[in-house]
Parts: structure tokens; sequence; C-alpha cells
């Protein structure tokens, strides 16, 4: 039988049988003499922020987008759920997270019994294309490095307006397409062209209006990209293998996809940004 585009997505970010990364996580834990009856979420900090910058950059864009106690928060594309505990935690919010990845979302929701977190944030499995969501719904829609796998950016961008209430905001951090450049594969969200859709920042911005919202915060933190990736390969160079780490979801592969990140930002091709737009009134 044929594979869809949503099977291939999810073998990619899932490539072996279900339970396994959760076990390889949980043997990370174990091998760094962390008690995984009693985790705390700083213990995952390696593997549950799976975006450039990790726990920094959702902090940033936290702050960026003002989040508080009083929003309902979707995390469109909430992976292992490092970001959406973080908000959770950290604000008081009450937090959905959807994810195209069915593992990915029964790790989240394990992750989050374990730090005690159940009570604030539910997963399920949907794709952001097609959020099982009414109108006027959510305070925030957050969204941090899924776009890259998404297509259909116009519809990616109003299903975000569809479910915001009228002032919401999008919180969106994302790599997008920088000189023009061809981009060097594998990335972590692609082994080559067939499941990339980077778009430029105009086209990008484009996008994001044209659903109907209005851009307030633009940053470019491509350098500040690079100087993560440089740093991260300098310290696995001194430190060898860590016990828990991305390469856990995504394999062998992961340290090529690593440098191709750092090379391709650094030469221009990728940039990465961080928007706030509002749906206004
Ligand atoms: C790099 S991970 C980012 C996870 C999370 N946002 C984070 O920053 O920790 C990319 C995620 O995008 C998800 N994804 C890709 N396309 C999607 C779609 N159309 N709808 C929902 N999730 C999608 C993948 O399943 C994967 O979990």
């Amino acid at each position: 039988m044929e594979t869809s585009f949503e099977e291939t997505i999810q073998q990619h970010w899932a490539p072996d049988p279900p339970g396994t990364i959760l076990s390889r996580i949980k043997q990370g834990l174990l091998e760094l003499g962390k008690d995984i009856d009693a985790l705390t979420q700083d213990d995952l900090l390696a593997v549950d922020e799976f975006h450039i910058r990790g726990r920094e950059a959702t902090t940033e864009l936290a702050t960026l987008a003002d989040v508080s106690n009083e929003d309902r928060v979707i995390d469109l594309g909430s992976g292992l759920g490092g970001p959406s505990r973080y908000l959770a935690s950290t604000t008081g919010c009450c937090v959905d997270g959807i994810d195209l990845t069915a593992e990915y979302c029964a790790i989240a929701t394990e992750l989050a019994r374990r730090v005690g977190l159940a009570a604030n944030i539910n997963y399920q499995r949907a794709n952001a294309l097609e959020l099982p969501f009414g109108e006027d719904t959510f305070d925030l829609a957050w969204t941090q490095h899924i776009s890259m796998n998404i297509q259909d950016k116009a519809r990616f961008f109003s299903e975000m307006f569809r479910i915001l209430k009228v002032g919401g905001r999008a919180a969106i951090y994302d790599p997008i397409c920088g000189s023009g450049e061809p981009i060097r594969f594998p990335v972590p969200w692609a082994r080559d062209d067939s499941t990339n859709f980077l778009i430029d920042a105009n086209k990008t911005r484009r996008h994001i209006e044209k659903a109907g919202f209005r851009i307030e915060k633009w940053h470019d933190v491509s350098e500040k990209s690079v100087a993560w990736f440089e740093k991260n390969a300098k310290l696995a160079a001194e430190k060898g293998p860590q016990a828990l780490g991305l390469h856990l979801l995504l394999g062998s592969d992961w340290p090529v996809m690593a440098k191709n990140m750092a090379e391709n930002i650094a030469a221009g091709s990728i940039s990465v940004i961080q928007v706030v737009a509002r749906k206004g009134s």
C-alpha cells in the first residue's frame, strides 16, 4: 500500500517501533543518575525542547508573546512537549498540544504525568492543517519548528487564525529560506527535498498577513542560532556522545543533520525567525 504524506512525516520523526524512543529516554535518564519516578522538567531539557536553542528560545518566545495564566494556549506540533510544559509550569496557563506524530503525543502525555502537569495539558494526535477545535477558542497559538514540513502555508496560518479569539496572538519560531541558495541535506526535518517546504521571509510575511494577522514582532535570530550550533559541536567534540539528546529521536543521522543546519544558517541559505502576530478586531 502507498504511504500517505502524514505517514511519511510520522516515520521521519519516529522511525523506530512504537515505545522505542521512550525506552531510550528512560535509559538515558538512568545513565545520568536521574530518578525517573521523581522527574523534574529540567531533567528532560536535552531531549524535549526540539528546536534550535532549546529552552532559551522557548523562554524568549514566551516573553515576546507575553504568555500569562489567563491564556488558553494551543501548541501546534507540540513534539515531546517541553515547550508546553514550560509554559504551563511557569505561567499556570492551560495548553492543548497537537502533533502529527502519534508516538510523540503519547510520550508527551507520559512526561507531563511524570512531572505533575497532567491537569494543565492535553496532547492529541492531529494535523495542524485540520485543527480539531472550533473558532475563537484560544488566546495564543504557539508553534516552533513545524512549518518546514508543511507545504500549504496558507492553510497553516488560516487554521491558526480561525481557532484564535479576537485579540489573540500567534507566536511563531521557525527556520525559513534565507538567500535562496540550495540547502544542504539531511536537515532535522528532511532527508531530502520531499518533506522540505521552507519559504522565504517575504512569502512568510505575506501568508501570515493574508490569513488576517497583524505582525507585531519580527526578529531574525540566525546569528544566535549559528553560535548555538557551534557551542554544541564544541561540547560534543570535547565530551563525546551524551546519554540524553536529540540523537535518541532521529538516530545516527542526527550529528550530520545538526552540522548541516549550522552550515546552512552560517551560509545564509536558512534563516531563523521569531514572530508575534495578532488577530485584530
Ligand atoms: C522539530 S519537532 C518540533 C517539536 C516542538 N514544537 C518543539 O519545538 O519541541 C517538529 C514536529 O512537527 C510535527 N509536525 C510536522 N508536520 C505537522 C503537521 N502538519 N501537523 C502537526 N504536527 C506536525 C512533527 O510530528 C514533529 O513533532
